[in-house]
């Protein structure tokens, strides 16, 4: 793999400075007494810590290069004044803009109005009960936001909120026998209103409602849609409009938020609008690469990913709370930077997106650490820790034990492990960069200056790859493959499937 812009002289100083940093004996790189001073940011709500990263200032002098070359936040600009920056698509990237409070928002203050409504109970089932349930269905970019900051907002909700992704039919069968046709709200949430999954598993959903209620029953209010189609919905129910300018993956911030504006109400999803908003300005007013949170964390991507060499990136949440995250991102990242083609149409011949996986902690420690210690493939990590209200010696108790074991995981992986007369076995070699990530409290303003700050890094790492983050050929293309063998599978259309795929399908319907 080449090096991701011409200046071959940069990138023969950054190989030089790979090779210096992992000779170094990195515990004396840990007891230097200003190297966390020189190595973290606090913005908003956020402390973020690389320290345990095998980087110095040295290196940041060129990779603050590479930024400032490669024009990476103007690229953030042009990027949030809606300039076309999907090429592929001929479209802008609108979701800096949706949350900008300077953005005459019909469509949100729509979205607003009918969950104050839905919550305050204006809006009834058709036998005039309130709403108590709300089946959010959709998938990928329909489900991840919403479900993430429900289950990371330990609030009291009005509306208890469920949300159906798969079409396995366990899911929906279990999920539609606990509920109250005449309390239960459904919201299909499809950008395109193509999904397959989610087209069915609304169809069901509208099945079970007609079964259950008195014939004639008047279920438009029952039945949402959230889309940027709204030519396709042929069904009754109130349609919410989606710029298609908002990808799937960053749609938290156009009505997709409906399922959580009626579990919490605007006010929370409000303060998730400010704290996104918040590190908006952060970003796009600190032209400081080396100040600037965004562009810090693209460029520690960069040297993991493009000088280091490593495979994965690990999103570690030392909190319950924040299980879905990894998921979250997962999606944000690999289906935005995941592309082997430059915005030139050329190959691309270096690294993009590393493989993001992860899971909660402590949890993880106990499963897949080991490989993290002890394994061969190179790896980098955010661990991501929020501080607890510490009202109880228990509660401080436990906020400390888990602090506690971020920091000595993250400390462990990049300083590794020797014990002097013990067997070869028990040594970690650690030289993995980690980054911890502090949030002072977990609440809707922080974990939207979370969420921006990673959108941020992605689309800044895009433009570092030369790459367009806001198109999912891949993924398209793969729905039309299912689609060829489900037609095969469905009315024995062979046009479309090779002999082997035929071949396994016989021997799976013998058997
Ligand atoms: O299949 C990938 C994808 O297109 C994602 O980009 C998107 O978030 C998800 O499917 C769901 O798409 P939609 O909201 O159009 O149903």
């Amino acid at each position: 793999m080449k090096d991701l812009n011409s200046n071959t002289q940069l990138w023969e100083n950054l190989r030089a400075h790979a090779k210096r940093m992992s000779n170094l004996d990195l515990n004396q790189v840990l007891a230097d007494s200003t190297r966390f001073a020189r190595s973290h940011l606090t913005v908003r709500g956020l402390l973020v810590d690389w320290t345990r990263q095998l980087v110095d200032e040295s290196v940041f002098t060129h990779l603050n290069q590479l930024a400032v070359e490669i024009g990476a936040h103007e690229f953030l600009h042009r990027m949030s004044r809606g300039d076309r920056v999907n090429q592929t698509e001929s479209r802008a990237a609108l979701h800096v803009s949706q949350r900008s409070q300077d953005h005459a928002n019909a469509a949100l203050q729509q979205m607003l109005d009918l969950a104050t409504q839905i919550r305050n109970g204006g809006i009834c089932g058709y036998s005039g009960k309130r709403f108590t349930d709300v089946v959010n269905i959709g998938i990928g970019g329909s489900h991840l936001g919403p479900e993430l900051v429900y289950r990371a907002l330990t609030l009291q909700p009005g509306p208890r909120l469920h949300f159906l992704t798969n079409i396995h039919s366990s899911e929906r069968t279990a999920l539609l026998h606990s509920l109250d046709p005449d309390s239960t709200l459904f919201i299909v949430a499809s950008k395109s209103y193509g999904t397959y999954e989610t087209l069915d598993n609304a169809r069901v959903c509208r099945e079970w409602m007609n079964t259950r209620t008195p014939p004639d029953s008047d279920l438009s209010n029952h039945f949402v849609h959230i889309t940027s189609n709204p030519d396709r919905v042929s069904t009754n129910g109130t349609v919410l409009p989606v710029d298609s300018s908002i990808g799937g993956r960053f749609s938290l911030w156009s009505a997709m938020g409906l399922a959580i504006t009626i579990a919490f109400g605007s006010n929370v999803y409000k303060d998730l609008h400010s704290g996104a908003r918040a590190m908006d300005r952060h970003v796009l007013e600190t032209d400081n690469v080396a100040r600037n949170l965004a562009i810090k964390l693209a460029l520690l991507t960069i040297w993991n990913t493009n000088v280091l060499k490593t495979d994965s990136h690990l999103i570690l949440p030392y909190d319950p709370r924040l299980k879905l995250l990894p998921a979250y991102l997962q999606q944000l990242e690999m289906e935005s930077n995941g592309k082997s083609i430059t915005r030139n149409g050329e190959s691309i011949d270096y690294h993009t997106s590393p493989m993001v996986w992860g899971g909660t902690e402590t949890d993880g420690q106990h499963a897949y650490h080991q490989l993290l210690h002890q394994g061969t493939r190179g790896y980098s990590a955010d661990l991501i820790v929020s501080q607890s209200d510490c009202s109880s010696n228990d509660q401080t108790k436990i906020a400390d034990w888990i602090l506690a074991n971020a920091i000595a995981q993250s400390t462990v992986m990049f300083a590794g492990h020797r014990t002097s007369d013990g067997p070869i076995y028990k040594n970690i070699r650690g030289k993995r960069g980690t980054t911890i990530i502090i949030l002072e409290k977990l609440n809707a303003f922080n974990l939207g200056a979370l969420i921006a700050l990673y959108e941020h890094k992605v689309a800044c790492l895009g433009h570092l790859w030369n790459l367009n983050s806001f198109d999912q050929w891949g993924v398209e293309a793969g729905k039309k493959l299912a689609d060829d063998v489900y037609d095969y599978l469905q009315h024995g259309d062979r046009q479309n499937v090779p002999p082997t795929t035929a071949d396994l399908i016989a021997k799976i319907r013998k058997s």
